[in-house]
């Protein structure tokens, strides 16, 4: 099986004691860890996408909470759950629409219930588990995708999905690093418009790896797919909905329907953590709107300006327009809701 890299760049460093980020809104310019030691500082990191992409993003917030458990044992041995139990609520306020948050807060919260004799022992040991778990899911994923790309010569990505937004080798991205060991491929990567997660992002972490990527402007999709150089759109997963809708980047749902027109197949990349079995489809996926000041041009950040933006930052793509959802538990084909139950009933 594949193993990544030891050089590949991690997005989180867990010294044992605190939290070091990679601040992602300086890629490519400047690779500058921060440090935290608390989980409000681990909620500032997720808000203002120090650190993005739905499985770090789970993955930092564990570790928010084992911050949060180290805290507060040592100052307040008495009430240290209920301050752990606040931390976790403002820690899901952090972002709404990846369910790995909600997951990993759940299993911490978890803990809280159970009768441990070294607190933050415990919570270290989980939130390193979810860790090493997201890796070890990861590179599953990427052999079981590669699998479906034997005979492709060009595929296109969205967004940031490797060891940036994960545990540490990537869902779409692991896909396509475990696909160029074993055969040549074109990987293009969109810019990702407007937060630039694959101009600043996807292809600086490809180059560092030392694998060829091409990047192309957003609205240069349906030329390049008409072409002919695309055989399959590979994307990660911010929430799958329990029959196969996936809420992915703002940009996926328009490159689903480009590839229906053009015969191109689509591939969806994601830990069974992405998956939230509670709704039943894409309708109740929450779409987290940023501030419309990330979009907007300077000259306009004024009051009176009659010039505003729209800046939802994800979109649902319908389970019919997805030719494979891969998971480490398994590919779903043509996702249907039985389909997709049927991956594993033991994980609901
Ligand atoms: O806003 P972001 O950068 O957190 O959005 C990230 C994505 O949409 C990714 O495609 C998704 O989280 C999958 S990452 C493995």
């Amino acid at each position: 099986m594949t193993q990544p890299n030891k050089k590949t760049v991690q997005a989180l460093q867990w010294t044992g004691a605190l939290l070091k980020v990679l601040d992602q809104r300086q890629l490519p310019e400047a690779l500058v860890y921060d440090d935290y030691h608390d989980a409000a500082g681990v909620t500032e990191a997720i808000t203002t996408m120090r650190v993005r992409g739905a499985p770090a993003i789970g993955i930092a917030a564990a570790y928010g909470v084992a911050l949060s458990a180290i805290q507060h044992c040592a100052e307040d041995p008495i009430h240290w759950q209920q301050k752990v139990t606040a931390d976790i609520a403002m820690l899901a306020k952090s972002r709404p629409t990846a369910v790995n948050l909600f997951w990993a807060l759940d299993q911490m919260k978890s803990l809280l219930k159970q009768p441990l004799t070294n607190p933050p022992a415990a919570f270290i040991a989980r939130s390193e588990k979810i860790h090493a778990d997201d890796i070890a899911a990861n590179t599953k994923m990427g052999e079981l995708g590669a699998n479906l790309l034997t005979g492709a010569k060009g595929v296109m990505t969205h967004c940031n999905t490797g060891a940036l937004a994960t545990g540490g080798y990537g869902t779409a991205l692991g896909v396509i690093r475990s696909a160029t060991q074993r055969q040549p491929l074109n990987v293009y990567a969109g810019e990702t418009r407007p937060w630039l997660q694959g101009a600043r992002l996807t292809v600086w972490e490809l180059a560092q790896d030392g694998i060829p990527v091409t990047l192309l402007a957003d609205s240069a999709a349906a030329w390049l797919m008409k072409s002919g150089a695309i055989d399959w759109i590979i994307v990660g997963a911010d929430r799958i909905a329990a029959n196969g809708d996936t809420a992915n980047k703002i940009g996926t749902y328009s490159l689903a329907v480009l590839a229906k027109q053009h015969g191109v197949k689509v591939m969806v990349v994601a830990p069974t953590t992405t998956i939230d079995w509670a709704i039943e489809n894409g309708s109740r996926i929450e779409i987290e709107q940023r501030n419309q000041n990330e979009l907007l041009p300077a000259c306009y950040i004024k009051e009176g300006s009659l010039v505003s933006a729209w800046n939802p930052v994800f979109d649902v793509t319908p389970a019919e327009l997805i030719s494979a959802i891969v998971t480490e538990r398994g590919v779903v084909l043509k996702p249907t809701e039985q389909g997709m139950g049927d991956l594993n009933h033991d994980i609901r």
